[in-house]
């Protein structure tokens, strides 16, 4: 496996999206994202959920490229499913960490370890991925230019059928936490599209009808739309922890797609397929 390539100034991106401070608070919780998906059934429910996805649309074998990998968790997965896969992403204290876990059977199908920013793919071929996932930069690129430029880039490095996953969050959870504090100005803010402010960083909120429209803009075909955690994200901390895991993983799995509920949660993905030439 190559060692981690120098990125391209990313300090300084001249644009919108504050980078800099994105790759230093990932830097520093490079660990604890590794450990997310696992903290809690809720944190399962969103890997099991975006894990099966992934065996759907991604073939054993296929190139993938995963831009905004975060510490690789799904590279990982994919990886353990043969295929190659290269990683991208802003923090190099997260890929760095990547490195020191992946198992060395895995490795060798690692196509390349590099920082860098995912509007910025210039230095990928285009046409050179069956799949490309996109699960971070478009709930952090907070200007509708840098992600429609992240979206270009991805359908660019696609191959003609390509997939792309992207993930996004919901404005649901913060509007709803606006409403029980009475606080009326933040619902007027998240209801204009506003952004919200996660450890020092700004996030973008999506509802799944804008990305949808943002991906067909971009020249996608949208394939499926699932959310990561459905009714569960309606639930308290107690409630789910009191769940059957399998149980809890079967009922959550029957309702994600059901259209009126999907943006009533905290994460969703988006399928979403280049046109075939
Ligand atoms: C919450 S983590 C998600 C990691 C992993 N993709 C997952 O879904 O579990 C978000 C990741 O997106 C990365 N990221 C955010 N904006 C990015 C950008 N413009 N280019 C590359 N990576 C970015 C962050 O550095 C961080 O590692």
């Amino acid at each position: 496996m190559p060692a981690i390539e120098p990125r391209d100034a990313v300090d300084n991106p001249g644009d919108e999206t504050d980078q800099g401070t994105i790759l230093r608070v990932y830097d520093q919780h490079a660990a604890a994202e590794y450990e997310r998906l696992g903290r809690s059934l809720l944190h399962r429910v969103e890997f099991v959920l975006t894990a099966e996805l992934l065996d759907e649309f991604v073939v054993p074998g296929a190139e993938v490229l995963d831009a905004g990998s975060g510490p690789g968790r799904y590279a990982e997965y994919l990886l353990g499913r043969g295929c190659r896969v290269g990683l991208t992403d802003l923090s190099a204290d997260s890929l760095q960490l990547f490195e020191e876990r992946i198992e060395p059977r895995l490795a060798d199908r690692v196509l390349f370890c590099r920082q860098g920013t995912a509007t910025d793919l210039g230095w990928l071929p285009s046409g050179s991925f069956d799949a490309v996932l996109l699960m971070g930069p478009l709930y952090h690129l907070v200007g509708h230019d840098e992600r429609r430029t992240a979206l270009q880039e991805a359908r660019r490095v696609l191959r003609p059928g390509g997939v792309l996953v992207a993930a996004y969050i919901s404005p649901y959870r913060p509007l709803m936490q606006a409403v029980e504090e009475g606080d009326q100005r933040e619902v007027e803010h998240l209801r204009a599209g506003g952004t919200t402010v996660h450890l020092g960083m700004q996030q973008h909120r999506s509802w799944p009808r804008e990305a949808r429209a943002e991906l067909d803009a971009a020249g996608f075909e949208i394939l499926r739309t699932r959310s990561l955690q459905g009714l569960a994200a309606l639930m308290d901390r107690d409630t789910i922890a009191a769940q059957d895991p399998e149980t809890f993983f079967a009922m959550l799995r029957a309702t994600c797609e059901v259209p009126d509920l999907l943006g009533a949660t905290l994460h969703f993905v988006c399928v979403a397929r280049r046109p075939p030439a």
